[in-house]
């Protein structure tokens, strides 16, 4: 019903806008909602999600902290998922986007209707970028896999991809004059970042996943870096399609591991492609290749100096102490 969802939305942007804009993390102003900095045009959604998402036992939800690998994480849980549906040779991530495979919760709430998620097949992979606290309590009726990253890289990463929108709308706009990198830090350091703080986000899906292991899955990108077969493995076996004893022994991990890596994926034209969502060049809030930049571990030596590094390693580790969880 459109008229019921218009008003449903209204009511949210009624909030949104009684909200103050704390902070500027370009291109996005950040909103402070529920213990979460949320970019102000992602709030209405959210609030859609935590009323309306309502996911199947049989669903997958894949989160992640932005730059955290969701790219790398949805092109491997849907080529296992679907594996039984595509051959290697014509696979739909040879040409279609990972983003386009596996929508963000984020991207289906946001056209101004609920939408019925409940026709999709089941089980069909969600994703979203939302701390544990701010989803619905049905999400653990459904499976939920967990990748975190090493902050420093995150942070380098989540500035880099940042900045690249910034300068590309401000070329069509002059609105936004890229991103300082000193005042990125400064905010991160400070828990101030999209989804962030980013310890706390971390830190929800890691006692989520010790509390209830079947239901949560955390996974680290760096270990899934150092044996992407044997993480692919746990993967497939905790979405509830384990490879059988013939897959392993014919070496479709390995395949699938190929066809979801970053050389594989980012020399793809459909990933190499700079037009943004909409088929824009001009106003490219954000396009296909801005999610493959380099895909390394460590590259925050590239860009951090000790002092920056020796700041966030301190941060990190008060904010994890106790836990059980460090980088
Ligand atoms: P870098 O900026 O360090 O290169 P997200 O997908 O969450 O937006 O994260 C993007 C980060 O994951 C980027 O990190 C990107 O290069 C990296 N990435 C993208 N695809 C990848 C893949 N198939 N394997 C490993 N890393 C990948």
């Amino acid at each position: 019903d459109n008229e019921r969802d218009e008003e449903i939305y209204k009511s949210y942007d009624n909030v949104t806008s009684q909200l103050p804009i704390l902070h500027h993390w370009p291109p996005f102003s950040l909103l402070h909602y529920q213990s979460c900095w949320i970019p102000n045009v992602l709030l209405p959604i959210t609030m859609a999600i935590q009323s309306y998402f309502n996911p199947r036992p049989a669903d997958i939800l894949l989160v992640t902290n932005p730059k955290s690998g969701t790219t790398w994480l949805k092109a491997l849980a849907f080529a296992t998922l679907h594996r039984h549906t595509y051959s290697l040779s014509d696979h739909p991530l040879l040409t279609t986007t990972p983003h386009d495979c596996v929508p963000f919760l984020e991207t289906l709430f946001s056209h101004r209707t609920i939408p019925h998620l409940n026709i999709l097949p089941s089980p069909t992979i969600f994703t979203t970028h939302l701390p544990l606290p701010l989803l619905p309590k049905s999400v653990l009726s459904c499976r939920i896999v967990y990748l975190c990253r090493e902050p420093k890289d995150t942070f380098v990463s989540l500035w880099s991809f940042n900045e690249r929108m910034s300068i590309s709308l401000s070329g069509a706009t002059n609105r936004n004059e890229g991103f300082e990198f000193n005042k990125a830090f400064q905010l991160f350091s400070q828990g101030i970042a999209p989804f962030g703080p980013f310890w706390d986000h971390e830190l929800g899906y890691w006692n989520g996943s010790l509390r209830r292991p079947e239901k949560v899955l955390f996974l680290r990108y760096e270990k899934m870096m150092e044996d992407p077969v044997n993480h692919l493995r746990r993967l497939a076996e905790f979405m509830g399609c384990p490879f059988s004893t013939e897959e392993q022994r014919d070496g479709v991990m390995e395949d699938l591991v190929g066809l979801c890596s970053f050389d594989k994926l980012s020399n793809l034209e459909v990933n190499k492609s700079a037009v943004n969502i909409d088929g824009e060049t001009s106003k490219a809030p954000m396009a296909p290749n801005y999610y493959f930049r380099k895909g390394k571990v460590g590259d925050w030596v590239n860009h951090l100096s000790i002092e920056m590094a020796e700041k966030l390693d301190a941060i990190t580790k008060e904010k994890l102490h106790g836990s059980g969880l460090s980088f």
